[in-house]
């Protein structure tokens, strides 16, 4: 199967309800960095630039830095950002996270989604961010864990109506458990010991949970069997073949699609939020605080009362 990031990216987006909670993401990690126009900022592991662009929005003076590894990534970037006619303060990089090559201090903000996970020496990634923030400068990011127990296909499938259900079990939790799999084996505490270990203060890992429907359609079970968010890692598929041949293989996805195609399912994903600071003073720690307090009231706290007016009245509908 031929790989498009673009595509795949551009898919996850179109999705409404992963979209808006990707965007949703990204406007928080906006809102805790208290981005002042003039600053300069990075954004790793850019993808299609949408952190990027909506960093612009906020930037006058300063520039904004979109790092990405993957060619396609940085191509669409390039386009985008000469159709929009920001290529005075977008600036795309095609490098690794690990080494972007930036000067020391330069960076007032450090943002990420969802790309630290794909790197293996997660420390030398938060080094480099270290090295290249400024005094007073924060790195803000969201990765989600998808070691977590509740990513299991096998947990969808019928145990009594799938021949060889033990054996598939057992490969997906192998693969899951894999200590190796840099991007199932890290949590919230290694992240935490991370930041630590290279001197960032005011450190903070919070852990989220989003609970959310989805139809199961084909396109999707093939997304997440053929694809693995990011070019640079192998696949699901890829993964299995280390335990089963091809034919084995294709028996297994085909009991997947028969039995899987068509249904819904409740999903939890679990998340973190990172925060960081390099050398701090005391109104920074107050300030940070206070965007966490703004943040959890307006959106937390609004949120869920407002869905359980809804329950309590049976609103059907209340946009917000
Ligand atoms: C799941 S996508 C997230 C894209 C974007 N941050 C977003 O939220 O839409 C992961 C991105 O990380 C990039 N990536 C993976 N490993 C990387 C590395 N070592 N250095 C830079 N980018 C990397 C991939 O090319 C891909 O665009």
């Amino acid at each position: 199967m031929e790989k498009n990031w673009v595509f795949w990216l551009s898919s996850m987006y179109q999705n409404y309800s992963i979209g808006a909670f990707i965007e949703n993401v990204m406007d928080f990690l906006i809102i805790l960095s208290d981005v002042k126009k003039t600053h300069t900022v990075l954004d790793c592991g850019t993808g299609l630039g949408t952190l990027a662009f909506k960093l612009a929005d906020k930037i006058d003076d300063g520039k904004v830095y979109a790092l990405d590894v993957d060619d396609e990534c940085v191509k669409y970037c390039n386009d985008l950002v000469a159709k929009k006619g920001l290529i005075y303060k977008i600036e795309v990089l095609k490098r690794s996270i690990d080494e972007t090559k930036l000067q020391n201090a330069l960076v007032d903000r450090v943002f990420s989604r969802s790309a630290i996970m794909y790197l293996k020496n997660k420390q030398k990634v938060f080094d480099e961010f270290y090295r290249i923030l400024k005094d007073r400068g924060m790195v803000l990011a969201y990765e989600p864990i998808v070691g977590e127990k509740y990513f299991r296909i096998h947990k969808l499938l019928n145990p009594k109506k799938t021949p060889n259900f033990e054996f598939y079990k057992e490969i997906e939790e192998k693969i899951r458990n894999n200590e190796d799999d840099f991007i199932y084996n890290y949590d919230e505490k290694t992240i935490k010991n991370n930041l630590i270990k290279s001197e960032f203060k005011c450190v903070k890992v919070i852990k989220t949970y989003t609970y959310d429907y989805f139809d199961l359609t084909q396109e999707r079970i093939n997304r997440r069997i053929f694809y693995s968010n990011t070019p640079t890692i192998p696949d699901f598929k890829e993964k299995c073949l280390k335990y089963m041949n091809e034919q084995e293989f294709n028996i297994y996805y085909n009991e997947v699609i028969k039995q899987l195609k068509g249904k819904r399912t409740y999903a939890k994903t679990t998340g973190l939020f990172i925060i960081g600071i390099k050398n701090p003073k005391i109104s920074d720690y107050l300030k940070l605080y206070l965007n966490i307090f703004i943040l959890f009231f307006s959106y937390v706290i609004w949120r869920n009362l407002l869905s359980l007016l809804e329950r309590i009245f049976k609103l059907e509908e209340i946009v917000f």
